[in-house]
């Protein structure tokens, strides 16, 4: 089973975003190898979870409130996306770190809460450049992974997305064998954890020329795509190339 993840981010309003799920509902993938998700703005995730019912893809929140309910304005609770179908969450992903100040805690609390429903998070980790090249890369990794402590991680669903922060939106992807190891290390790490088998997806500058170097290495179980899965030739592309393979 290989993963392919399409994280939408703010490119599409909500008309676009429908285009794009109606335009991939026309095309037929490999349900049985493949886990397909995407994650539209939360302006439009409950018609796209309508339009995909029955389809390939599941459907997640690109992030998520820990409080159900209250006073926080702007905000949208993990609860509130399972109810309205949403599958997954993506949970500290770099760019709510790193441009609205999102902290470990944060990221735990967000955790704990879609866990405690039932909404699957795909955690996001990854060092920035400067820790990369000043040799702190598995310190940032640790420090982002030690959230997972204390969490009941039983029975649950989780996933893991190494992103590294240079290699999103530069077209600086990783090295695929390196992002192996990273991964390999980080399966390692997550034993302190947890007994099961947590799958990690890549993600950083990925496209069809590329995903294959990564798909085909054992340790890296699929790929999490930012602005390649925004437009249908390119995502339908990744993934076609990704059929062949599997
Ligand atoms: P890009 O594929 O645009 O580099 O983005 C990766 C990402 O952040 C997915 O969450």
């Amino acid at each position: 089973m290989k993963y392919i993840f399409g994280n939408w981010k703010m490119y599409l309003d909500f008309d676009e975003s429908n285009i794009l799920a109606n335009a991939l509902l026309q095309e037929k993938f490999d349900e049985n190898n493949l886990k397909l998700a995407i994650f539209p703005s939360a302006l439009a995730i409950r018609e796209v979870i309508m339009a995909m019912e029955n389809s390939a893809f599941s459907v997640g929140a690109q992030n998520v409130s820990w409080v159900e309910k209250g006073g926080y304005t702007g905000a949208i609770s993990a609860q509130m996306f399972l109810n309205v179908g949403s599958e997954y969450a993506l949970v500290g992903h770099s760019e709510r770190r790193h441009i609205f100040g999102e902290t470990d805690e944060d990221v735990r609390k967000k955790l704990q809460a879609c866990l405690e429903i039932g909404l699957t998070p795909v955690l996001c980790i990854g060092e920035k450049k400067e820790e990369k090249d000043s040799g702190l890369r598995n310190t940032c990794l640790q420090r982002q992974l030690a959230v997972l402590a204390g969490l009941d991680l039983k029975n649950k669903e989780i996933l893991i997305a190494y992103e590294p922060v240079w290699a999103i939106g530069t077209g600086n992807a990783c090295d695929p064998v390196e992002a192996e190891q990273v991964h390999h290390w980080i399966k390692e790490e997550l034993k302190k954890y947890s007994g099961q088998e947590i799958p990690i997806l890549y993600g950083g500058s990925v496209k069809a020329e590329n995903v294959i170097s990564y798909v085909s290495l054992p340790a890296i179980d699929g790929v999490l795509v930012g602005g390649a899965s925004a437009k249908f030739e390119t995502f339908v592309s990744i993934i076609k190339k990704v059929e062949e393979i599997i």
